[in-house]
């Protein structure tokens, strides 16, 4: 596996298997690699021949009281996972590299109005940060297919809206998302819970499949299910930031009407924030 830290190195790299046609399927991650991401690596083999990931914690994506310097790095490990992985190319960049102008001058792109609602809500400024910094690592890369993880699905599907609406060559595969045995979606930030928040944490999913059993009963989503939800939720100690039943087309407030929704939540356990989904399907 090449690591390039340059951008004029990763373009020296990648000229020879662009030129030889072989086709570039790309995996951005903020390191600290755990098995989903190995799950996303593998996927990529399968939409590509030469896998090109990159580890760069995003400053843009963290807000000023949030965990940017605790975020956890761990680029040994990481990198051996990759080698094991099979990845060809990794591109670790350095903060001059991605935002040689300084992040406050760099130009910016945003996806109006979804970016501001469920993660965007509580973490403003977060998603216009994930845009911004995919779009410059898709301008270098030039990837004709990307992955990412379903578990961060309001994240997911703005790549896609954005791809969209700046005519980017670039495919959208999500992966779906990788869960420890009691159903705990795995994710970077699980390593900040406790011994305690570690065995109350499979409740947020558990709460999911709950409310997602009783739409399947009902048929249809009805407003009134949601408060004993998140009334469950912090019975079992979290503080619920928000659980909301979406329509997974457009992430716009599920109705009765509905047949493909997404429930989506975040919920605090001491100092994490968790986040998880859950996709629901209704017959017709
Ligand atoms: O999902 C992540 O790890 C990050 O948000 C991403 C997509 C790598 C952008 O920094």
């Amino acid at each position: 596996m090449r690591i390039l830290e340059s951008i004029a190195g990763l373009r020296r790299e990648l000229a020879s298997p662009r030129d030889g046609g072989r086709r570039i399927a790309f995996v951005p991650t903020m390191g600290n690699l755990h098995e989903g991401h190995r799950r996303l690596m593998h996927v990529a083999r399968e939409h590509g021949d030469c896998v090109v990931a990159s580890i760069y914690v995003n400053p843009l994506q963290f807000g000023p009281n949030e965990d940017l310097a605790g975020y956890p790095r761990t680029p040994d490990e990481d990198i051996r996972a990759l080698q094991e992985e099979g990845v060809d190319l990794l591109f670790m960049p350095g903060d001059a590299e991605v935002y040689p102008r300084g992040q406050e001058a760099m130009t910016r792109v945003e996806v109006p109005g979804i970016s501001d609602i469920l993660c965007g809500a509580s973490r403003p400024g977060h998603f216009r940060g994930v845009t911004t910094v995919v779009n410059r690592l898709f301008n270098l890369v030039q990837p004709p297919v990307a992955v990412f993880g379903k578990k961060d699905y309001q994240q997911l599907f703005l790549i896609r809206r954005m791809v969209e609406d700046l005519g980017m060559p670039v495919a959208i595969v999500g992966v779906d998302t990788v869960r420890d045995d009691d159903g705990l979606a795995l994710s970077s930030r699980n390593g900040y819970l406790n011994q305690a928040e570690r065995s109350a944490a499979p409740q947020l999913y558990a709460t999911l499949n709950g409310l997602a059993e009783q739409i399947r009963r009902a048929h249809k989503f009805h407003p009134e299910f949601t408060a004993p939800a998140v009334e469950q939720l912090r019975q079992a100690g979290f503080r619920p930031d928000y659980l909301s039943v979406r329509r997974a087309g457009d992430l716009a407030e599920a109705g009765g009407a509905d047949r493909a929704l997404v429930i989506l939540a975040a919920a605090w356990l001491g100092r994490t924030r968790l986040i998880d989904n859950l996709e629901v399907t209704l017959p017709d």
